[in-house]
C-alpha cells in the first residue's frame, strides 16, 4: 500500500480488488501460464497489507516449469509470482531500451533483499520470485503476454505483468514502468535455493537477514 495514496476497497463490482483480480490468476491459461500451486482455503486470508513476515515457509517444485510459464504460490497469506524466464527473457532484461522506460532499474529502491538487487532481482536468473501485489494500491498483477508487454516498443517483446485495477506495467524482473500509477517495483520476498530445482520461499539463503517487512513500499 502506497504511504501516499488513498486506497479505494472497493470496485464497481462491489469485490475486493485484491481478491478478485487473485481469483483471475486461476484462469490463466491462455498465454503458457501454470497457475497453481495454490489451494483454496488460502484465499480467506487474503487482505491488504504485508505478507506475514513470521509466514512458515513455503517450497515450490520448479521442475514442471517450462520457459515462459510461471506459477503462483501462497505465503504469508499472499501470491508470490514464479516465473521461469527464457534466454530471450532475460537478454531483454538487460536491454538499455528497456531499461531508460523503467522507473528504478538498477532496484535502488529497498524492495528486495541484498541479495536480489540485481539486473534479474533473484537468485538464479533463469527464475523470477516476487510478490503479486501492485505497490500502487495492492492489486494483483497480471502476467502479460508476449504482444502486449513492457518491450514491445522497443523489440524486446517478451511479456511482464500489468495491472488490471489502474494499468501499471511491470517487465518480468518486476520492475515499474514509468509512467505508472505504481511507483515501486514489485516486492521480492526472502527466498532461498534448496537446489537448482527447488526453492523455499520465506528462509534467506544462510547469512542475510533480510525481512520483508523492512522494504520502501509493499
Ligand atoms: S493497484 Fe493501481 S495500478 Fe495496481
Amino acid at each position: 500500500m502506497t504511504a501516499d495514496s488513498t486506497p479505494d476497497d472497493d470496485d464497481a463490482t462491489g469485490q475486493d480488488p485484491v481478491r478478485r483480480d487473485f481469483l483471475s490468476l486461476v484462469t490463466l491459461t491462455a498465454t503458457g501460464v501454470a497457475a497453481g500451486a495454490f489451494a483454496w482455503p488460502f484465499l480467506d486470508s487474503l487482505g491488504r497489507g504485508g505478507a506475514d513476515p513470521q509466514a512458515a515457509p513455503v517450497e515450490v517444485d520448479l521442475s514442471p516449469l517450462a520457459p515462459g510459464q510461471q506459477t503462483v504460490v501462497v505465503w504469508g497469506g499472499k501470491p508470490v509470482f514464479v516465473v521461469r524466464r527464457d534466454a530471450q527473457a532475460l537478454a531483454a532484461l538487460q536491454s538499455p531500451a528497456l531499461d531508460r522506460r523503467l522507473r528504478d532499474p538498477d532496484s535502488t529502491e529497498h524492495q528486495q533483499p541484498a541479495y536480489a538487487a540485481n539486473w534479474h532481482r533473484s537468485i538464479a536468473p533463469e527464475y523470477g520470485v516476487m510478490l503479486g501485489v501492485c505497490t500502487h494500491l495492492g492489486c494483483v498483477p497480471r502476467l502479460s503476454p508476449a504482444g502486449d508487454s513492457p518491450g514491445k516498443s522497443n523489440g524486446g517483446d517478451v511479456g511482464g505483468y500489468v495491472c488490471p485495477c489502474h494499468g501499471s506495467r511491470f517487465d518480468l524482473a518486476g520492475r515499474v514502468l514509468s509512467g505508472s500509477p505504481a511507483l515501486y517495483n514489485l516486492p521480492v520476498p526472502p527466498y532461498r535455493m534448496l537446489s537448482p530445482t527447488r526453492l523455499r520461499i520465506g528462509d534467506n539463503p544462510q547469512d542475510p537477514g533480510f525481512a520483508l517487512d523492512s522494504i520502501r513500499q509493499l
